[in-house]
């Protein structure tokens, strides 16, 4: 038996932030942001719109196309980098909001790859015996941005993305074929928010200083970003003894687009088996996985029995990947 992904959802916050509305509040231009990343603009949650909110609305919607309802569920597992709160975990917020009283809830914290990882823990439980686990990614990296910080500002946006992990039939050959998950700590200054947690608690100085939002060392976090989502798409390749041309759509971590392309040319994939939306949504860390495969499916673009290869990266560094035959 496999465990199988039975509906996708997504939701995006109305409020669109462009390029052009960028160059008013910092030193960039809409040149600059389309040439170097492929951005041309990204959504913002409204005031008063927290983690939760965006994470039950993708929720809602992943739970209508599997045909189940919140009361179906027996895990609910949210990632993401820009919860509601330090505590409780924004998990147990959605599973309060949906009304799934059944459901264990917990956040899994991987940055960008939180998804995938979030994937390859329901995998698992669905393995072990549970029925229906709700997987989230949703961010609201709008919250934890430098306004100031041209480096970080123009790159990021809100959304959220979320899949309904099932168990499948017995004699189904369909679903998660693998999960990849890796990881290495040596590089956990290249992408960080130093401020805020025990190592440095907030005071008036880390808010003076803007502790509280994400640094990022882009250009070397980038390198580390194409060999990494190389080698394990090569990795993920070789565990199911399948070759590139046999993937039929490539859904990776929509992070910059020059990252993308360089990927795509190492590894041979052409630019029609690659979903990027990054040009809408910006880099939604967690989420931008689970919102690009949900327009993937809704698109008509992913059937059954399609073979769907997902790559992430990101803060930690980590770095994952998923096969999944539809
Ligand atoms: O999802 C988590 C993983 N994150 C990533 O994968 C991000 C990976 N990195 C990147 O996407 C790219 O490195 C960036 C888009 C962040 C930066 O692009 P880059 O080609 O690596 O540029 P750079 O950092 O080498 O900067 C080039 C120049 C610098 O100016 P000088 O020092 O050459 O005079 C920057 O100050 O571009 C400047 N710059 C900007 N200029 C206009 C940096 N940000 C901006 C900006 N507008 N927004």
């Amino acid at each position: 038996m496999r465990a199988r992904i039975t509906g996708t959802g997504s939701y995006a916050p109305a409020k669109v932030l462009t390029n052009a509305q960028l160059e008013r509040m910092v030193a960039t231009s809409d040149e600059w942001i389309r040439e170097r990343t492929g951005i041309r603009e990204r959504r913002i949650a409204g005031a008063g719109e927290a983690c939760s909110d965006l994470a039950v609305q993708a929720g809602r919607n992943a739970l209508e196309a599997a045909g189940l309802s919140a009361a179906d569920l027996d895990m609910i597992l949210v990632a993401t980098c820009t919860g509601d709160h330090p505590l409780p975990a924004t998990a147990c917020l959605v599973q309060h909001q949906l009304g799934a009283t059944k459901a264990a809830a917990c956040d899994v914290s991987a940055a960008c790859c939180g998804f995938v990882y979030a994937l390859s823990v329901a995998d698992a439980y669905v393995k072990s015996g549970m029925r229906h686990v709700l997987i989230i990614g949703s961010e609201v990296m709008s919250a934890i941005m430098d306004w100031t910080d041209r480096n970080t500002c123009v790159l990021f946006g809100d959304g959220a993305g979320a899949a309904v992990v099932s168990a499948g039939d017995a004699e189904d050959d369909r679903g998660i074929l693998s999960t990849h998950l890796h990881s290495d700590g040596k590089f956990n200054e290249l992408i960080a928010v130093p401020g805020g947690g025990s190592r440095i608690p907030p005071s008036e100085k880390t808010v003076a200083e803007r502790m509280q939002c994400v640094k990022m060392k882009g250009n070397e976090t980038f390198k580390v970003a194409v060999r990494t989502l190389e080698e394990v798409a090569r990795e993920t390749l070789a565990a199911n003894h399948l070759r590139v041309e046999d993937v039929d759509l490539y859904v990776p971590h929509q992070a910059n687009v020059r990252i993308l392309t360089a990927v795509m040319e190492r590894l041979g994939v052409p630019p029609e088996k690659v979903v990027i939306n990054l040009d809408r949504y910006g880099n939604t860390s967690a989420a931008s996985i689970p919102i690009a495969l949900d327009e993937a499916v809704r698109a008509g673009r992913i059937q059954n029995g399609s073979l769907v290869m997902l790559g992430a990266f990101g803060a930690g560094l980590t770095w994952a990947s998923a096969m999944i035959r539809w």
